[in-house]
């Protein structure tokens, strides 16, 4: 949850309504990662009076409170910073007070905005109130701001620079996070920090970059006076707060680092901007170049220049260089043309997606799959003693979709994960393992902490991730990207389809060596060529689903059973539905009916039964039977040859035959749109449905 953008210009000339919208806009772009409230923060016209702009609901409505203040918008600006916040709330209710940025004082000396969680914060909040601070909201950010001020008040006299002051507050402070820091203190500086959760800086100029980052460090008691000469905290090298942290393993003692950043090759003051933002879809129209950071970096961006410090002392495991890389996504894939949701446009992307999850990959002359990211490791998985999936929601109904597959094409024992319960658990883990970590964002936090539990215990850590960049696709040890393209979409449903995709390739490409599998994998390669043709098929009959949502969407719960590789097609779907209709739908195993759902089936409830033609279609025809015989009318989703159910008095939704094991893809999509326009129909907000966020970077 959470979206944080900032923007810094220097030696352009900007002024304030060009700010504000530059704000507005990075918001807006990342609104789907969280909705409920917004707000921002610019410069004022005295340097140390900003501005600060708070608005429950959407962006737009900060937008207009901003828009229509009594404050002049053509005052303009050399060189400012501002920094701006969309809010999924986690500590403390939706509201003016609780929204970002945060200040640490009436003044605001210090301000910030935030996505993450700050675990300590209760401790540290304490701390800081017996010292005589106050506090004004429930948040655990605002512990961040109060806390930058407590250590600069404590440094009175002493010449700090910001950059050593945020080290020092992080160092303190436990969770996950990515910050901004802005401060009447340090006009036209900005420090961005980054633990756990993602943040990336785009960087804009008519020069040649050249970006060179050196890491350097020393640290301990033996240093306290260099540090202290250089601006550090001397508090903070004392482990200034008392307050023990896991994040603190040095014991207190701040690490130094130093960094060089050459933003011009000439060493010359230019024009230049940087866009700070949780996600790409806010810089890309901006500029493509873009430099993520890691764990423990914190960036400073002042006078035109750029540095990052490294909070620690290097253990090896992070790279000391930061690159500044080109973003591969276009203005277009993240706009909603002419559909009426995003949701709607990724569902009709998907004949598209879908081949480019396979483009460069899919021979289907040869019949052979090549996964680059996977080729050096190869070797190491098909050894593995087990291998297990970890994923939440629609990327775990994805890992159930292909396990069947994967162990008949493999034969290795495969094991499905909700990541959440698999770290409930404390699952042994062993280093002849091989975890999958499936995930649309790359950034789900339960995800994330089950593949770092997995990575310490020494057992091979594979990503399937769509967003490039991303934390999963960074830290895995190898992986594939999904390459679906954006999903903006609150409820994943492009995304759902490719990781099917991509799992079946790995599946495929595993069992390239064994000879008794070939007539099988020949087939689905060929399956998987006629799919983009079918999935559009199916799309074309989208006006028959519209016309049922209206008669589904007016009832209160509903089932959707199937069996075999349509379990999690039920699963999924009713996800879909949950999520975006507030109906309190349950995807059923159809083998389960009789050991107690078929309680609930009588003339009133609505079922959904996923009857196409595989192996098992004789037990799936017997569950509906079972239901028939209870006076249930289910809508069935078959194969457009099923003869047998020409007679159906009930609704059959029709779906092209394909392959077994890629049916699943092709019967998703009416559900999907079924879910769509059932959300519609109840006037829900199908892009952002309530409660939830894009990627769930809290635990
Ligand atoms: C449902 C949905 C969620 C996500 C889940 C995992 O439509 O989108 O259930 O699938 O939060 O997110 P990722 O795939 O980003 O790890």
């Amino acid at each position: 949850g959470c979206g944080i953008f900032a923007y810094a210009s220097f030696l352009c000339e900007r002024d304030r309504r060009f700010v504000l919208e530059t704000l507005v806009n990075g918001l807006q772009r990342m609104e789907y990662r969280g909705y409920d409230s917004a707000g921002l923060e610019i410069e004022g016209d005295n340097p140390d009076e900003p501005l600060i702009f708070k608005e429950v609901g959407k962006v737009r409505m900060l937008k207009e409170k901003a828009m229509s203040a009594d404050i002049d918008m053509d005052k303009s600006y050399v060189s400012q910073t501002s920094i701006a916040h969309t809010r999924w709330a986690t500590h403390g209710v939706p509201s003016v007070t609780n929204c970002h940025p945060h200040k640490s004082d009436p003044r605001k000396e210090f301000t910030v905005v935030h996505n993450g969680i700050i675990t300590n914060y209760k401790e540290l909040r304490l701390v800081l109130e017996k010292r005589g601070y106050k506090f004004e909201t429930d948040t655990d950010t605002e512990v961040a701001a109060v806390l930058t001020k407590y250590l600069y008040d404590s440094q009175k006299g002493k010449q700090i620079s910001f950059t050593a002051l945020i080290k020092s507050v992080i160092m303190e402070l436990e969770g996950a996070f990515a910050f901004v820091f802005k401060s009447i203190h340090y006009p036209d500086e900005i420090v961005v920090a980054r633990r756990g959760s993602p943040v990336l800086i785009g960087v804009k100029t008519e020069k040649k970059l050249k970006v060179d980052f050196v890491d350097v460090e020393f640290a301990g008691a033996a240093d306290a006076d260099k540090a202290l000469e250089e601006g550090a905290a001397p508090g903070a090298a004392n482990g200034l707060l008392g307050v023990p942290s896991a994040a603190n393993p040095h014991g207190g003692k701040l690490v130094r680092s130093q960094s060089r950043a050459f933003l011009s090759e000439d060493g010359m003051p230019q024009p230049i901007e940087f866009f700070i933002a949780s996600d790409a879809s806010a810089i890309v129209e901006h500029t493509k170049r873009v430099l993520y950071l890691e764990d423990d970096d914190i960036a400073h961006i002042a006078e035109g220049e750029f540095h990052i410090h490294r909070l620690r002392k290097n253990d090896g495991t992070v790279s000391t260089i930061r690159a500044i890389e080109t973003l591969e996504i276009e203005l277009a894939a993240i706009m909603k043309g002419s559909f009426d949701h995003f949701m709607q446009k990724e569902i009709y992307e998907q004949p598209e997606s879908v081949v480019n999850t396979m483009r460069g990959r899919v021979n289907f002359d040869t019949h052979t799959i090549t996964l680059g990211g996977l080729q050096a490791y190869l070797h190491v998985i098909r050894r593995c003693r087990r291998l297990i999936f970890v994923a939440c929601g629609t990327s775990y109904h994805s890992c159930l979709a292909t396990r069947s597959i994967f162990e008949e094409l493999t034969e290795i024992p495969v094991s499905v994960e909700l990541a959440s319960d698999f770290l409930d658990r404390k699952t042994p883990i062993f280093r002849d393992d091989v975890c999958v970590y499936v995930s649309q964002s790359g950034e789900t936090a339960d995800t994330i902490l089950a593949m770092r539990y997995c990575l310490e215990r020494g057992a091979l850590c594979v990503g399937v991730v769509n967003v490039v960049g991303s934390t999963i696709s960074r830290e895995s040890h190898c992986g594939i990207h999904v390459n679906a393209g954006p999903e903006i979409g609150v409820a994943s449903t492009k995304a759902y389809t490719s990781q099917y995709i991509a799992l079946l390739m790995m599946a495929i490409q595993l069992a390239e060596d064994r000879t008794s599998m070939t007539a099988r994998r020949n087939a689905i390669i060929d399956g998987l060529h006629e799919l983009p043709g079918q999935i559009r098929a199916i799309l074309q009959h989208d006006s028959e689903f519209q016309s049922l949502a209206p008669m589904l969407a007016k009832q209160t719960s509903l089932l959707i059973m199937g069996r075999g590789y349509q379990y999690a097609t039920c699963l999924e779907a009713a996800l879909k539905i949950k999520e975006l209709c507030y109906v309190a739908a349950e995807g059923l195993l159809a083998g389960e009916l009789k050991h107690g759902p078929l309680a609930l089936i009588d003339e009133q409830m609505p079922v959904i039964l996923v009857m196409t033609q595989d192996s098992i279609y004789p037990k799936v025809r017997s569950a509906l039977e079972q239901v028939i015989a209870r006076g249930g009318k289910p809508l069935i989703i078959a194969n457009d040859t099923d003869r047998s159910l020409d007679d159906n008095k009930h609704g059959v939704i029709r779906v092209p035959q394909t392959v077994d094991c890629l049916q699943g893809i092709l019967n998703i999509i009416p559900l999907q749109l079924l879910s769509y326009h059932m959300a519609v129909a109840k006037d829900c907000n199908v892009d952002m449905p309530r409660n939830l966020a894009k990627s769930v970077t809290v635990e």
